[in-house]
């Protein structure tokens, strides 16, 4: 049974009040693609409001991050509780900016994605080489072992979704190729079985969405910069193959 597409925006460090009743204005039933699961990812101090703001219009919310605990003396962290009480239904876990930034390890990674199952959120594991690595032909061996290690125990197909994100793409306007993002999915796919949405991340844009959908074992693509705009989320979201 094929799996139905999620289109996921990832708002990282941008955004405002404004900027996200501007998006929520360009999400009219007509524009919206039927096919696909939307999910926008605002900053943390948004999420609330994006989602008042989105209700109705078919598009889920998300955090960018949660604590690994359920609570406690953790200033300026937000829990996975808070996130979905304010209407996120998924979290970003793992991204390689809160790696690089943060220090964020598989294990981290791990006790942030279980933190998330327990409040009822989806977490969403991001993966992805750096150049690097790429270079040193050790892609496919890094990025399983950093799914290996991150993926909660007993996590039921479903209840998480995998993002690829290779680091060099990020940002940069560059994306594998359509082989190379097919390698690294099935390998991931041999990793997590057949229920399980696998995202391709990294400069999605809606003049390559459609070739990167199409590709084997890819449910879907989480965006960054492209997702800032309602008219390019949804011009990537319309690229997406029906299930
Ligand atoms: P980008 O970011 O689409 O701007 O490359 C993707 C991501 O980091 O999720």
């Amino acid at each position: 049974m094929a799996l139905t597409p999620l289109i996921a925006g990832n708002w990282k460090m941008f955004g405002s009040r404004a900027m996200a009743s501007r998006f929520a204005e360009g999400l009219t039933p007509a524009a919206l693609p039927t096919g696909p699961d939307l999910l926008i990812c605002p900053p943390a101090a948004l999420v609330g409001l994006v989602a008042s703001l989105f209700a109705g219009r078919g598009v889920s919310v998300g955090g960018q991050d949660c604590h690994a605990k359920a609570e406690g003396a953790h200033t300026g962290d937000t829990s996975a509780a808070l996130l979905a009480d304010l209407g996120a239904r998924y979290v970003i876990v793992g991204h390689s900016e809160r790696r690089a930034d943060h220090g964020e390890t598989n294990a981290t990674v791990r006790a942030k994605a279980m933190a998330a199952l327990a409040a009822g959120l989806t977490p969403i594991l991001c993966v992805g080489e750096t150049l690097a690595e790429r270079d040193a032909g050790q892609a496919i061996t890094i990025v399983r072992s950093q799914l290996q290690e991150s993926l909660p125990d007993g996590a039921t197909a479903g209840a998480v979704v995998i993002a690829y994100e290779p680091v060099w793409a990020i940002g940069t306007g560059r994306t594998p190729t359509v082989a190379d993002i097919a390698e690294v999915h099935a390998a991931l796919r041999a990793v997590v079985g057949d229920g399980v949405r696998i995202l391709y991340g990294g400069s999605v844009k809606p003049g390559n969405a459609a070739e990167i959908l199409a590709v084997a074992n890819v449910n879907g693509a989480l965006i960054g910069g492209a997702s800032l705009a309602a008219s390019d989320f949804l011009a990537i979201a319309a690229a997406a193959p029906t299930a």
